[in-house]
């Protein structure tokens, strides 16, 4: 395939397709052209600091934000057809190269296999330290991808093109990448920070309800860390149809708090751990569960249970409104679970510091508090509580 980026040849085996597939399948997706409406631009105080830019019509604008003149876009089966080829053409239209290497959606392609076949195709290709990898899809190629861009070469540049809602309000702003392992979710990874997220607002047009869903958890979660307005909208009028404006503004106020925790504590230390609202449990049931209920439904789980133990301490009241949350989003139903396994996952999570488990209970909408100290009696109490409330 020599230095020619932009060539057919499938330079590897099932794992990871390389090639020009976009030149087909990109005209389907050039409909992202329209731009209504100013995009927003949101720092991330980090070193070396980022915009997150959010609005409608980014795909088409994509070299406007991508300054390197070879490009790697990753992506996946689900993703390429729809967007690759508006990107891809934005991106030759202002002459760079470019390859794309697609791998297969879902969790199971965040694994070390994958990952050498991404970094070997680029290889094969000529990729050189000037390359970025452009990483186009949810958070799994977002992880991928940035965990390439992270390795590849001791690391070329990033940027971020989300298209879920998960990936726009959280995996994609924070620097955070990795791979899993077969003995548990991203114990691979690197901190490396994109030079840009371009959440181009239209591509959620096509997010399955499902996967809505999921985004929308990690987005209230972040209402309740520190933007009362998100959880008013979530209860309110919030649905995948609601106006590219209000998805907009929702996304922009989303990472508006995670970008916050994550510039005042680059390395997880302090406030970026109220970000685990709801994972400490949630993790748990993730992992109990073998993986058959999804992330943000765990999550949700997560944060009631944390309302319990925050109530029986006397620190807040929200119990009724994570349930009434629950209610309205309609998580998978939680599943028969042995509380000795779940606690024995709680007590697994890479959070639990010096064996002590560490919750995020909120003292109020907006102000969350990490504790070190909740007892075996609190936590079975909660647990029973929680079945109860399901049931
Ligand atoms: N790095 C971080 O800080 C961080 C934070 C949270 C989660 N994560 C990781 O993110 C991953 C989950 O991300 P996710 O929920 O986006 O999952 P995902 O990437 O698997 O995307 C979910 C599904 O939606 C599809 N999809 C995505 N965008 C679409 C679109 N616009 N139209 C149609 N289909 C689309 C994907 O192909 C996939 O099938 C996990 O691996 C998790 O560990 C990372
Ligand atoms: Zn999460």
């Amino acid at each position: 395939m020599g230095r020619e980026h932009s060539g057919s040849t499938r330079v590897s085996g099932p794992l990871v397709k390389a090639g020009s597939e976009l030149d087909a399948a990109g005209s389907r997706a050039s409909a992202t052209g329209s731009q209504d409406g100013a995009a927003r631009r949101l720092p991330v105080a980090v070193s070396p600091s980022y915009d997150v830019v959010i609005g409608q019509g980014l795909l088409a604008a994509a070299a406007d934000f991508v300054a390197e003149r070879h490009v790697a876009i990753v992506s996946d089966e689900h993703v390429a057809p729809l967007y690759a080829g508006s990107l891809s053409d934005s991106l030759r239209g202002a002459g760079k190269q470019v390859m794309l290497l697609t791998v297969s959606p879902g969790e199971a392609s965040k694994q070390v296999g994958v990952w050498s076949q991404l970094l070997e195709a680029m290889a094969t290709s000529g990729l050189n330290r000037d390359a970025a990898v452009v990483a186009l899809g949810g958070g799994v190629v977002g992880d991928l991808g940035g965990f390439a861009a992270a390795t590849y070469l001791r690391g070329v540049a990033l940027y971020q093109f989300p298209t879920s809602l998960l990936a726009m309000v959280d995996s994609s702003v924070g620097g955070k990448t990795g791979l899993d392992l077969p003995q548990g979710k991203n114990l691979v990874g690197a901190f490396w920070q994109p030079r840009a997220v371009v959440a181009d607002i239209d591509t959620l047009a096509t997010l399955p309800a499902a996967e809505f869903r999921q985004g929308t958890v990690e987005l209230v979660k972040t209402g309740f860390l520190g933007d009362p307005w998100l959880v008013d909208l979530v209860e309110g009028e919030w649905s995948p149809t609601v106006s590219p404006a209000l998805l907009s503004e929702a996304v922009a106020r989303s990472v508006a708090v995670k970008a916050a925790k994550v510039a005042a504590d680059e390395r997880e230390s302090g406030v970026r751990a109220h970000l685990n609202l709801g994972h400490t449990l949630g993790h748990a049931i993730e992992a109990a569960s073998d993986l058959q209920l999804p992330h943000g439904d765990c999550v949700l789980y997560g944060m009631l249970y944390a309302a319990l133990l925050a109530e029986g301490r006397g620190l807040s009241d929200l119990v009724a409104r994570f349930a009434q949350l629950i209610e309205r989003l309609q998580p998978r139903p939680l599943p028969e679970l042995d509380y000795d396994r779940v606690t024995a996952y709680m007590g697994r999570d890479k959070k639990a510091a010096q064996g002590r488990l560490k919750f995020v209970l909120l003292h109020d909408v907006g102000v969350p508090v990490v504790v070190g100290d909740v007892s075996d009696a609190e936590r079975a109490l909660a647990w029973r509580r929680l079945k109860e409330m399901m049931a």
